[in-house]
């Protein structure tokens, strides 16, 4: 007989069934990025987010305004540790554990921060100075969380690009670059350990983009198509997130870990772009953010981990209007600044009055 029947449903939801604490508690997640003059109020964020029911949130910093405008509101967010903290982190176990209380700590439990991502796209970046120091920094915040009895609340992890790759295709293939795997490697068994996941940034659209002639886009927006086959796993793969997916799961298991999950930290596709990034529109953006949207929703594995449910955070929130470099990088809200959407996958903007907020449709 069961004598908490109440209880032992919310536990699970809790944890994982190996006890470790899991930052991402849905399928469907966003990336609130703010390298913008001009978006939304925090409060008004969580008004959007809460009439299109996402609960699971990343930021790329842990801005205490926004921090405190989703206390109390239920949403479940990951906080992000800036790849220029990563050297004072690394250096002083003392820093690690002030940045944790000010910037953590401080806000729970009220405000539901889940994970602290340390770095972003760390390993097999533009910085080299940044790749030996990424570990430490990872082991004293891990280290300040424990220290304060937060190692059950919040899991510590690092989002990695495609970069870390030497080859992905096809995905059985895949394998870290040479030179990334020595710091890997080590990163893996710390992560291992403490039941952290491999979170990858995967980009259907820049694969797309940086060679058009050769990708059917079908393949990269989840619309009908032959896509490929995978002479070693045999198996066949009709869209490319599955595939990248399964790349990360290939280079993990070349590594020796055959039970880390892969979780999906960022992907999306741009509404705009520059001349030279094909396939950037918005009729695109908005087929691969609604087939995303259907393919997440039937909480569904990929060919290779059919048991693992694929998790994706999308990129972004919000058009960015502050960010550098392709005019694509500006162009990847789900809404754009004024809060209206970018084109339809069934969620409503902000508009003139919050009551005209609906929630989403169902797809
Ligand atoms: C290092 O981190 C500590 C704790 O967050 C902070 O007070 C200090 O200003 C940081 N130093 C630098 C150089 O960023
Ligand atoms: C983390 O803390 C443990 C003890 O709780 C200690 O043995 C270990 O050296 C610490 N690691 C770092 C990187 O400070
Ligand atoms: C690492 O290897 C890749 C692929 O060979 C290369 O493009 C990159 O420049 C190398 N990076 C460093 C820091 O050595
Ligand atoms: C968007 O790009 C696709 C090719 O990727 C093209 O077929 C389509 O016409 C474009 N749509 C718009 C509105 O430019």
């Amino acid at each position: 007989m069961t004598i908490f029947p109440f209880f032992c449903p919310f536990f699970i939801l809790f944890f994982t069934q190996t006890g470790y604490v899991q930052a991402f508690t849905g399928t469907y997640g966003i990336n609130y990025g703010r390298i913008a003059n001009n978006i939304p109020s925090p409060d008004e964020v969580v008004t959007l987010l809460r009439a299109a029911k996402i609960r699971n949130v990343r930021i790329y910093d842990a801005d205490h305004s926004v921090l405190q405008a989703f206390s109390g509101t239920g949403l479940e967010i990951v906080v992000g540790l800036p790849n220029g903290q990563l050297q004072n982190m690394s250096s002083s176990a003392d820093h690690a554990l002030s940045w944790v209380k000010e910037n953590v700590q401080t806000f729970l439990p009220n405000t539901r921060i889940r994970g602290i991502a340390v770095g972003n796209e760390v390993l097999g970046g533009n910085d080299f100075s940044l790749w030996g120091v990424l570990l430490g920094a990872v082991k004293n915040i891990y280290n300040a969380t424990k220290k304060l009895h937060l190692e059950q609340v919040v899991q510590i992890s690092t989002a990695n690009s495609f970069a870390v790759f030497a080859t992905s295709y096809p995905p059985s293939s895949c394998k870290f670059n040479d030179n990334v795997s020595q710091y890997m490697k080590p990163l893996l068994e710390f992560f291992q350990q403490i039941g952290s996941p491999f979170c990858l940034n995967a980009y259907p659209f820049l694969a797309y983009a940086s060679d058009p002639e050769h990708i059917d886009i079908n393949y990269a927006l989840f619309e009908p198509t032959e896509g490929i086959y995978d002479p070693i796993y045999r198996l066949h793969y009709d869209n490319m997130l599955d595939a990248q997916i399964d790349a990360a799961y290939a280079a993990l298991e070349n590594a020796g870990f055959h039970k880390m999950e892969v979780i999906v930290t960022e992907t999306g596709w741009a509404s705009n772009g520059d001349q030279s990034e094909a396939g950037a529109n918005a009729t695109n953006a908005r087929t691969y953010n609604y087939n995303l949207r259907k393919r997440l929703a039937k909480r569904k594995g990929t060919p290779h981990r059919p048991k693992n449910i694929v998790k994706a955070y999308i990129f972004a929130l919000f058009n960015e209007n502050e960010k550098d470099g392709h005019l694509s990088e500006k162009n990847y809200g789900l809404f754009k600044a004024d809060g209206s959407i970018s084109y339809n996958i069934g969620f409503h903007g902000l508009s003139a009055g919050h009551s005209s907020l609906l929630s989403l449709k169902v797809l």
